[in-house]
């Protein structure tokens, strides 16, 4: 069993939770993720280590709240156990190397930018990093992302914080502007990572992306992770998460995103009743 150390809320739908997980903490690199399962009935979920301690054995995850898995664990405190937490798992993010970099965080997305954006700055590279949320309630890890970074952009689709836009407004501005960049790191939702690619094309600037498909095992035994990368089948688990964007077949991965949408949505709803709370 895998104790809650810490639980804070970080706005309406997203959670960070420390965990005591030695094992993991010892080995966890920027761009790996775990494997949970809530209790013994639960389902395995896939998330981000967003941080780690490795002389205390922390390790720290940032989760939304957006079916019955993530619902179930929310509902757990400081001091409550998680059944497992396997990992960490994927290959980690290359950062070596680069001298000057745009990461690109959509949503929850910056939970597994941010600790890459951390790293590129440790290894003294020039970080620019563009944030982006629907509006300003859903802002997470701002000043964590502040002091990762050389310049710092936050763009609201509502205007409510930062500059009203989407990260792309904000990287195509940069670019136009004569901004020139070894590589951008995407992550968000598979739709803005697909424009922010579509854009980064047409300057030629390599892109890397981190996919997040429906996984079970994790470990390259099922393929259920499987997507398309420059015509060739991957498994994200083991090959990923990060992929050259320009190489990824965005709607293929899209399409395979909504599969179990019927059945993800009863299962909310059994565990918003178990909870008694409203499904909006
Ligand atoms: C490698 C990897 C790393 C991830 N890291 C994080 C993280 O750090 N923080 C975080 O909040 N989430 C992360 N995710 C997504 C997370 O695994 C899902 O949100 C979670 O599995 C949803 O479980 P659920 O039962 O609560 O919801 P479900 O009932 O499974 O799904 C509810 C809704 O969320 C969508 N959804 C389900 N799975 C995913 C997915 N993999 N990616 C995007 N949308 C999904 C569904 O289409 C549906 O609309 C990651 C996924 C991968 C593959
Ligand atoms: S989740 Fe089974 S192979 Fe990737």
């Amino acid at each position: 069993m895998y104790k809650i150390l810490k639980k804070k809320i970080l706005n309406p739908t997203v959670t960070l939770m420390e965990i005591d997980a030695p094992f993991v903490a010892k080995k966890a690199e920027p761009g790996q993720f775990i494997i949970l399962r809530v209790d013994k009935d639960g389902e395995r979920i896939p998330l981000t280590v967003a941080d780690f301690d490795r002389e205390k054995g922390i390790v720290t995850i940032i989760f939304q709240v957006v079916g019955a898995t993530t619902e179930k664990l929310n509902h757990l405190n400081e001091g409550d156990s998680i059944c497992d937490f396997v990992g960490p798992l994927g290959v980690p993010s290359h950062v070596e190397g680069l001298k000057k970099v745009a990461v690109v965080g959509g949503g929850v997305g910056c939970a597994i930018a941010y600790p890459i954006a951390k790293k590129l700055h440790q290894l003294g590279a020039n970080v620019h990093s563009i944030v982006g949320f629907r509006n300003k309630d859903l802002v997470i890890l701002e000043d964590e992302f502040k002091v990762a970074s050389d310049a710092f952009f936050m763009m609201t689709d509502d205007g409510s914080y930062g500059k009203k836009g989407l990260v792309t407004d904000a990287l195509r501005e940069l670019l136009e502007n004569g901004e020139q960049y070894d590589e951008v790191i995407a992550i968000g939702p598979l739709v803005m990572m697909k424009f922010v690619c579509k854009l980064t094309k047409e300057y030629n600037i390599k892109t890397i992306v981190s996919m997040n498909p429906i996984m079970i095992d994790g470990t390259g035994m099922c393929g259920c992770c499987r997507l398309t990368v420059g015509g060739k089948v991957k498994f994200a688990c083991v090959d990923g998460p990060d992929f050259d964007g320009h190489e990824v077949d965005f709607d293929e991965s899209i399409e395979r995103a909504k599969m179990y949408q019927p059945f993800e949505r009863k299962a909310h709803e059994e565990v918003c009743n178990l909870f008694k709370k409203e499904v909006h």
